[in-house]
């Protein structure tokens, strides 16, 4: 079972890739529901994307909980996205799922477009960056293929610079102050289409009155900012300005006739 959460449609790009070399079947988290949830071939493979050099929490709470037929006896796999580097992402996913009492094997990173965006300084890649890094991730998929099915204990992730002090000391500064649902707001050029409601993965927005509301369940994904089509989303005054990754949205999209 490939056990994927994607905010933007990357990791879902990537899982989809995968499934179709190795053959297993894409859960889609927490969509998926609860039931069914069984580790075919004797592995699950967890595909998500990075959160400031971590697991994003949503998943991480995900893990401590979810009920998944055989996952005791099988072999789990990781395969994070990100747009440049990971820190220890591997390492704390190697002990979320040893928490469980669950056996962590290898763990590559694919890099893609970056989505980030809610910060000064940081903002999504040029075109042709997006484009490199999309077209490069086939052959970079098809290793990663390769690793799972020899069932190989890599850690062949990017690491970057610094890595603990992303991953131990940044990261837990991020997740407390800069993953709040509160600065999200739609801004004049918002229609009322409600896609962002639509297709937010934790239904976390309500539309009222035609314009959408953030409630408090939010996985700081960035989906309703990046699949805004009249880029109407923002977050606080940090989002201004900033561009759009929308090379992968349909991988997540839901459709809607209306727009
Ligand atoms: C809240 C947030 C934090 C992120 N932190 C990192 C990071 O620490 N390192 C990195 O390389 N990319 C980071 N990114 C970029 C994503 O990991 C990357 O774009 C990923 O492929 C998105 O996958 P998705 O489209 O499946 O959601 C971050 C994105 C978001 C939304």
């Amino acid at each position: 079972m490939i056990a994927v959460f994607s905010g933007t449609g990357n990791s879902m790009y990537v899982a989809r890739c995968l499934a179709k070399i190795l053959g297993d079947r894409v859960v889609s988290l927490p969509t998926a529901g609860k039931d069914g949830l069984c580790a075919d071939n004797d592995r699950v493979i967890w595909v998500f994307p990075v959160y400031s050099w971590g697991i994003p929490p949503v998943l991480g709470n995900i893990i401590k909980s979810i009920e998944i037929d055989g996952a005791g006896s099988a072999e789990h796999f990781a395969v994070m996205t990100c747009g440049d580097d990971t820190g220890y992402t591997d390492r704390t996913w190697r002990k979320t799922i040893g928490r469980r009492g669950w056996k962590a094997c290898g763990a590559w990173s694919v890099r893609m477009p970056n989505t980030y965006v809610c910060m000064k300084g940081f903002d999504v890649d040029s075109v042709d960056v997006a484009q490199a890094k999309i077209a490069a991730a086939p052959a970079r998929v098809a290793a990663v293929a390769r690793g799972i099915s020899e069932r190989s204990d890599a850690r062949d992730v990017v690491r970057g610079a610094f890595p603990l002090i992303k991953t131990y000391v940044i990261r837990p500064w991020f997740v407390r102050h800069a993953m709040s649902p509160r600065p999200f707001h739609s801004t004049d050029d918002c229609i009322g289409c409600s896609v962002c409601a639509d297709n937010c993965p934790l239904g976390n927005i309500e539309m009222r009155e035609r314009r959408p509301v953030w409630g408090n369940d939010c996985a700081m994904c960035l989906r309703c900012y990046h699949i805004c089509p009249r880029h109407a989303v923002a977050w606080g005054k940090a989002s201004r300005g900033k561009g759009q990754s929308r090379e992968l949205i349909n991988y997540v999209y839901k459709g809607r006739k209306d727009v």
